[in-house]
């Protein structure tokens, strides 16, 4: 086992999934294992329908595996109960979704305040404060509807800050932004990981994987079935020796 597995955060083993549409079977993750480790910036890269969604919802625990397990902070999520996960979801990790899921009737403001378990009287600074970190703070009163999709985007990853959580997973955060906020959405990844904290990103884009420290690929699936495709790779690495390593550090899942 790698250093990376023993220290991480969130360790996927053997993960696979598959969906039955029409009577037909289509297998999208098969024995997948990956590992977010604290302190770095993870990206997960491959193409479209490659299942990086569905690996991000299972990881996120928001969707079931068919196999394998995920454990959190040494805990195995296999068959906890809903409550239980939506309390280890709401404390221990922040989630960005990649279609955002901001409440079309509330304000950003009020959109971030809502998973918030803080002190109340705490609230409304903290949410206000992460709006300004994601370049926000002059559209708290804003609803979705009223906001750009890359400032939807922003808004979506000041909620699943909220709560502080050790482990960020964002699917494609960076899909709608310009050069300038995407920089800025960077640097905060970088913050949270030398803040000992687990960022893992699914990304599109050549530079948010360059800005990482640890870059899995997923496996493209041949036909209906993906009979020995999936292969695990993950390494590590941290700061310095990160861009001298980088090519020696991508694997494909
Ligand atoms: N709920 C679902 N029912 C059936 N097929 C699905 C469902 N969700 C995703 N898929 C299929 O699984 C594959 C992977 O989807 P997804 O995880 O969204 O990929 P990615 O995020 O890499 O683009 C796609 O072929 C998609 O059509
Ligand atoms: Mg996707």
């Amino acid at each position: 086992m790698s250093r990376t597995s023993l220290n991480a955060l969130l360790t996927a083993s053997g993960v696979g999934k598959s969906y039955t549409l029409g009577g037909q079977r289509v297998d999208v993750l098969k024995d997948i294992d990956l590992a977010v480790a604290p302190g770095c910036v993870t990206a997960l890269v491959g193409h479209s329908g490659s299942g990086k969604s569905t690996l991000m919802h299972i990881l996120g625990l928001l969707t079931k595996p068919d196999t394998g397990r995920v454990v959190l902070e040494g805990h195995d999520t296999h068959g906890l109960a809903g409550s239980a996960l939506a309390d280890l979801r709401r404390r221990r990790l922040g989630f960005v979704f990649q279609s955002y899921n901001l409440l079309p009737q509330h304000s950003a403001l009020r959109n971030v305040l809502l998973p918030y378990t803080g002190r109340r009287r705490e609230a409304e600074a903290r949410a206000r404060g992460l709006l300004e970190r994601v370049g926000l703070g002059d559209r708290c009163e804003h609803r979705p509807s009223e906001l750009s999709g890359g400032e939807q985007q922003r808004a979506a990853l000041a909620r699943a800050l909220v709560n502080d959580p050790p482990l960020l997973l964002a699917d494609e955060p960076t899909g709608n932004l310009d050069t300038e906020n995407e920089a800025l959405l960077l640097g905060l990844f970088r913050e949270l990981a030398d803040d000992g904290r687990g960022v893992l990103v699914v990304t599109h884009n050549q530079a948010v994987a360059d800005a990482a420290d640890v870059v899995h690929r997923l496996g493209r699936r041949t036909g209906l079935s993906a009979q020995g495709e999936a292969l695990a790779a993950h390494k590590e690495t941290k700061g310095r020796s990160r861009a001298a390593t980088r090519s020696s550090r991508e694997g494909e899942l």
